[in-house]
């Protein structure tokens, strides 16, 4: 089990040919570990499945042999010539176990080593990824949170589950969170993002995504914002404790952020409100959404239709400004950590860093994250880079690394600036 100084293993980098062990545990969840092993070898890592002999009843060894591409041992009296779990511990680079049982949570807490993937952890110095599966009264039982908080002071990785929909037809938190998102959780970890407690207690609002501004019911302007980024924010925050409302414009079709209260809207008029609205409640802000500058001045409430008299104001747009709605947060704040961000491509007489510069000091916010965008770069990736620029016009470059891993340094230098009474 690694301890909390041996958190931070791994650096910023790509996980080609990680050495990944995948733990597979008991429960119905366990068809859903098939796509997380998917995933993370479509991503490069080379997995192992350890399934605990009941993971075995829901999914069998010839499955998680296909999937991964690695023989499946589930027994320590297997193979003991090569002392599998030594080796196994030994080698990997990341466990993630996937589901995690009630049973398996307790016997991992207390350090037992009664079966090969308990025996594996044991060994194991990497990081360890839990994601808990179980009905809700179970997740909310006393010894089941007293042996998650065990897990979570050792130094482990603890997936907090999705609310949704159970294995019967009653609904709750203890659902197996999204694949994608167990995986992109996981590979932060391997990429050395922590998940330690510092945000405790903070009231974090984070916004995400596009907005789009209608011409007629079938046509808006957009633009190209994944949201990715800015749900990136809101997962690690979660996982560091902290309460997260996310105010969500277009996203591309990605599973919300666990445990964060979302407020989906659409255009910059709807998000300006929605972030009004809950700012008062809050420690910090961050505006990662891109917003439209501008909005087009008539909005119809029918189809503009080729050759009708509207149609003359789709061939001349004619737009009104939207307000800045970072610029006025910051100026009716009162004791939040206020981030922003900048989009910029440079120019012939400006670097997007220059721009940057220009734009933190307009925008008057604690800390402004410039990044450089372009078609292909930045917005829709799964990377991000830049310059983390405060607000006394100081920089720290952040270079290209998963938008986890940008997620996870800014967070650092946002839990800087809280105070101490707010944690808890
Ligand atoms: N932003 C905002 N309201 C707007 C435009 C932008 O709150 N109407 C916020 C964004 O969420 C981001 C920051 O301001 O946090 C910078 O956004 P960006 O699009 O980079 O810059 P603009 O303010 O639009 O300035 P410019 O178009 O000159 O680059």
């Amino acid at each position: 089990m690694p301890s909390s100084a041996t958190e931070r293993t791994e650096s910023r980098g790509d996980s080609t040919r990680k050495k990944i062990v995948v733990g597979v545990t008991g429960g119905i969840a366990a068809y859903k570990a098939c796509q997380v092993i998917r995933d993370f070898t479509k991503r490069g890592a080379d997995v192992t499945v350890v399934p605990t002999p009941n993971a075995l009843h829901f999914v069998g060894s010839a499955t998680f042999e296909a999937l991964s591409g690695n023989p499946v041992t589930t027994s320590v009296f297997e193979h003991v010539d090569e002392v599998r779990h030594v080796e196994l511990g030994q080698d990997a680079d990341l466990v993630v176990i996937v589901p995690a049982t009630a049973d398996f949570i307790s016997r991992l807490a207390h350090g037992r080593a009664d079966d090969l993937l308990t025996a594996t952890c044991l060994v194991a110095t990497c990081p360890v990824v839990v994601a808990p599966a179980m009905h809700t009264e179970m997740w909310k039982n006393e010894a089941v949170q007293r042996n998650i908080s065990l897990l979570r002071e050792d130094g482990l990785c603890v997936i907090e589950p999705a609310i949704g929909r159970l294995t019967g037809p009653d609904s709750g938190a203890g659902r197996l969170p999204d694949p994608r998102q167990i995986v992109d959780l996981a590979l932060a970890r391997l990429d050395g993002v922590t998940f330690h407690r510092n945000l405790a207690g903070i009231r974090l609002l984070v916004s995400a995504g596009g907005t789009r501004e209608d011409l007629d019911p079938v046509r808006f302007i957009g633009n190209r914002s994944s949201g990715k980024q800015g749900f990136a924010l809101a997962e690690i925050a979660a996982q560091r404790g902290a309460q997260v409302t996310v105010v969500a414009a277009a996203t591309d079709e990605l599973p919300d952020p666990l445990t964060a209260t979302m407020v989906h809207v659409r255009s910059a008029h709807q998000l300006k409100e929605a972030m009004e609205e809950y700012l008062p409640g809050m420690d910090v802000v961050i505006m990662a959404a891109a917003v439209a500058d501008y909005r087009p001045a008539n909005e119809s409430d029918t189809k503009v239709k080729k050759g009708s008299k509207g149609e003359e104001s789709l061939q001349t747009l004619s737009m009104v400004e939207n307000p800045d709605i970072l610029k006025e947060l910051v100026a009716h704040h009162d004791h939040q950590i206020m981030v922003g961000f900048a989009a910029e491509t440079g120019d012939e007489s400006h670097t997007p860093l220059e721009h940057g510069l220009a734009k933190a000091k307009r925008k008057g916010c604690d800390f402004l994250m410039c990044n450089e965008v372009g078609r292909d770069k930045t917005f829709g990736a799964d990377s991000n880079g830049g310059w983390l620029i405060a607000k006394d016009g100081t920089y720290q470059e952040l270079p290209a690394a998963s938008k986890y891993v940008v997620a996870g340094e800014i967070l650092d230098a946002v839990a800087q600036l809280v105070p101490r009474h707010l944690q808890v």
